[in-house]
């Protein structure tokens, strides 16, 4: 190796070592989380054990994503529950299996996000499941399509709650491109409920809940973007634009809208750092995943259903602790290689990366192989090997 490409290497190496201990000091971004020194402490031995590829953790998850409910009224496209794709049976979360997770995991936890692949508001006990969150000083935050029935009770209720960040996801400032991809939405009834949640934050006198008005960008919206920042400016609201995924071929790949995050070459963070339980007490390995049948284990909802007692048996159960080891070494029998995060992008983007490094190779120069939307297609592929004959009755709609 020549003295240039050692000069490369060591640049390399320091650019590593130094990110990976800001990393583990650094206060995750979630704003209104009480410190305390118990989530301090798991705080940095999470991000510790998860740097150093542990199977088995000591830590808990600092951050819990809960399917408050997977029932939705609009029918986005690239959304598997706006496709009526059926990965798991509808409801509603039980409050006992909420509380008795919060219990579990509420010391250890940053933030509570409530919502995966339904929408929020409409579940049963979203307000008194927020304000369980709140009360132990958790930041939390929900990603609505606010195009549901709402009122001033109701946004007084959401208010009080605490609830720290309200999401609304607007892709369009006029209703015929607002609908093409939020399909059954009403952009009057989302700019109403916006009003009704300022109004409520005045008259209680609250900063919270900040809203954001997050807008996914595609072709059919991309000239509605300025127009839709001068209203969200008007609501007080913050305003976030990123590239919406699709089904299938990136649309403008290169274009001037890029995705919320690219893959980069990374242990995977839900692995060691989130958990995400669904309505049913299955949990899930990332928010990406939808059916059922690629969960890693399951949380009793109700007597006699086979899950288990604590959160933690899962945490540390056979499927998560397989999916921490293909970061170390990616191979398996047959179950192995056919679990979701034997194939994902994150795991073989991490693979390649210490194939790349390994066999010296410059930080700069490393392809990941996959953009956002290959990301996303993933996921969605897993249709064809868990419910082929619905993949293919849609296909032949399309
Ligand atoms: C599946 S939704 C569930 C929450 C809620 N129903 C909503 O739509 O905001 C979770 C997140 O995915 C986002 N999302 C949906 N379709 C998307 C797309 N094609 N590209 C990027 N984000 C998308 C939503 O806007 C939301 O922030
Ligand atoms: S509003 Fe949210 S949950 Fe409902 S179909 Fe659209 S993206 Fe999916």
């Amino acid at each position: 190796m020549d003295l240039r490409a050692r000069a490369g290497r060591a640049v390399s190496l320091l650019r590593y070592v130094t990110r990976t201990v800001r990393g583990l000091v650094q206060l995750p971004g979630f704003e209104g989380t009480r410190v305390t020194p118990r989530r301090w402490t798991n705080l940095v031995l999470n991000r510790w054990e998860h740097r150093s590829l542990r199977t088995t953790l000591r830590s808990y998850p600092i951050k819990l994503i809960v399917e408050v409910t997977n029932i939705c009224n609009l029918r986005c496209p690239a959304c598997f529950t706006g496709d009526e794709q059926q990965g798991r049976v509808r409801g509603h979360m039980s409050p006992e299996l909420y509380a008795r997770t919060l219990e579990e995991l509420g010391p250890y936890l940053w933030r509570v996000e409530f919502c995966n692949w339904g929408e929020p508001l409409l579940g049963r006990h979203i307000v008194p499941m927020i304000e369980a969150a709140t009360a132990r000083g958790i930041s939390t935050l929900i990603s609505t399509n606010f195009s549901v029935p709402f009122d001033a009770g109701r946004a007084e209720r959401l208010v009080a709650s605490g609830l720290t960040i309200l999401g609304v996801s607007l892709d369009g400032a006029r209703q015929e491109t607002y609908e093409q991809y939020r399909v059954r939405g009403d952009l009057e009834t989302v700019l109403r409920n916006v009003r009704l949640v300022n109004d409520a934050k005045r008259k209680l006198g609250s900063k919270t809940p900040k809203l954001i008005w997050s807008f996914h960008v595609f072709s059919h919206n991309a000239g509605d973007v300025e127009q839709a920042r001068a209203r969200a400016a008007e609501l007080d609201m913050e305003f976030a634009v990123e590239k919406g995924w699709v089904v299938g071929e990136e649309w403008d790949a290169g274009g001037r809208f890029d995705f919320y995050g690219n893959p980069r070459p990374f242990p995977c963070v839900p692995l060691w750092e989130w958990a995400v339980l669904n309505n049913d007490g299955g949990v899930a390995p990332c928010c990406g995943s939808f059916y059922r049948e690629d969960d890693v284990g399951r949380v009793s909802a109700e007597a006699g259903d086979g899950g288990a007692r604590t959160f933690r048996e899962v945490w540390n159960g056979p499927a998560l602790r397989r999916a921490r080891g293909f970061y170390t070494r990616r191979d398996g029998d047959e179950a192995a290689r056919r679990s979701i995060c034997f194939d994902c992008p994150q795991t073989v983007i991490w693979e390649r990366w210490l194939h790349h490094m390994g066999g010296g190779g410059l930080e700069q120069d490393f392809d990941p192989g996959f953009g956002q939307n290959d990301v996303f297609n993933y996921f969605w592929n897993r249709q064809k090997l868990h419910r082929p004959a619905g993949d293919a009755a849609r296909a032949a709609r399309r």
